[in-house]
């Protein structure tokens, strides 16, 4: 069958996933575009082949598909998404699901009451060199990982889009808006966090309410550690997005800006091809495929999970625990102490 999407909200988000969609063009047609202001809908229709019509209010728009892509600011994410689950629709929700783990819980009792898919727009959980990296680790290809680094510098200064600078709107700070996708992918590759600590700073970053910057610390049940550095204040960088996982035998590198995933150390012992001084050697070159965005892989994971009834692997369970660990980072430091995590449960995903 080939489903009809409603892009719900047509701002930079939007747009980018509406470049990738045509990838998807056997399985997916927009049925409609979707934005408060009609220029904005009407860019995005521009883009896209077929000219979806535009409309202002997303309630005129539900009968002009099956799924909904939900790419609205964060405080209006429950409101509209219980909204489309209750009109029949299935939904791909942008990250973060909610702003309050209430709303999280309303959004996934209305999508089981409606017996329809729910997934989190988690899109770094498509990246095939972040899948390749995850299961190095998990499957301990390079033995014990001890240490999982993540850093994310960029800037980001969004003059014209005011509820991006205001706690309220956005639910936090950068940790709570970008940083989610990192502590997601720490809790995806290493189970769960026992214990950690978030010391952020609005230092260089006026226009944020809350945090500019943020370093989270956390240790895992399994004894390993991860680290996120995420920043929107950065006027420079050399590593842009890179995780590195150190392990007993080697470490693992994902430079996002390069697109390749490195091994370091231990190189002849686990690629006997490998020079004899190889110290530093690329397990995969995704160079050609540039910098892209994952969300035409993610898109159709979302119409797998509607064609099939299965549950996405980017679930609101997961995401809610994810965004547990961040409030209780939150908490723990207005509150000056660890914060526990241990107390947070885990879905048996992540275990
Ligand atoms: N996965 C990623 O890498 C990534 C990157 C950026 C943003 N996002 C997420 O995408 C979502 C949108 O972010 P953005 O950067 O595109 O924000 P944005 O402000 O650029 O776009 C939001 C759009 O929603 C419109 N809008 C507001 N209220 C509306 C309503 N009631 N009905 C219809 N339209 C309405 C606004 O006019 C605006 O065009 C957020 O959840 C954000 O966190 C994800």
């Amino acid at each position: 069958m080939k489903h009809k999407l409603i892009l719900i909200g047509c701002g930079g988000m939007a747009q980018s996933h509406a470049v990738r969609l045509s990838a998807l063009g056997d399985r997916l047609e927009v049925g409609a575009v979707v934005d408060l202001l009609p220029e904005k809908a009407q860019a995005v229709s521009d883009l896209l082949e077929n000219h979806p019509p535009v409309f202002t209010d997303y309630h005129d728009a539900l009968e002009y598909g099956d799924v909904v892509l939900q790419c609205l600011p964060h405080h209006l994410h429950a409101s509209c998404t219980i909204d489309c689950l209750n009109a029949g629709k299935h939904v791909l929700a942008e990250k973060p699901l909610a702003n309050t783990k209430e709303e999280c819980l309303a959004m996934m009792e209305a999508a089981k009451r409606n017996n329809r898919i729910l997934m989190v727009a988690y899109c770094m959980r498509f990246h095939p060199l972040v899948r390749e990296m995850r299961r190095l680790i998990k499957e301990k290809v390079y033995g014990e990982c001890f240490q999982l680094s993540i850093w994310t510098e960029q800037l980001t200064i969004k003059e014209d889009i005011p509820w991006v600078h205001d706690r309220k709107l956005l639910g936090g700070g950068q940790l709570f808006s970008h940083g989610c996708h990192y502590i997601d992918l720490m809790l995806w590759m290493l189970g769960k966090p026992l214990r950690g600590t978030h010391v952020s700073s609005k230092k260089c970053t006026p226009w944020m309410d809350r945090e500019g910057t943020s370093n989270v610390c956390m240790e895992f049940a399994n004894g390993t550690l991860g680290y996120h550095f995420g920043t929107w204040g950065a006027r420079g960088t050399r590593l842009k997005y890179s995780f590195h996982a150190h392990c007993e035998k080697g470490m693992i590198e994902f430079s996002r800006p390069e697109n390749r995933l490195y091994l370091h150390g231990n190189i002849k012992e686990h690629i006997p091809d490998a020079p004899e001084d190889c110290k530093e050697y690329i397990l995969i070159d995704g160079a050609a495929a540039g910098p892209e965005k994952s969300t035409a892989e993610e898109m159709a994971h979302f119409l797998d999970c509607v064609d099939s009834g299965r549950q996405p692997e980017t679930s609101p369970e997961e995401s809610l625990a994810g965004l547990e660990v961040i409030w209780e980072l939150y908490q723990a430091e207005e509150e000056n102490r660890i914060a526990d995590l241990a107390k947070i449960p885990m879905p048996d995903s992540f275990n």
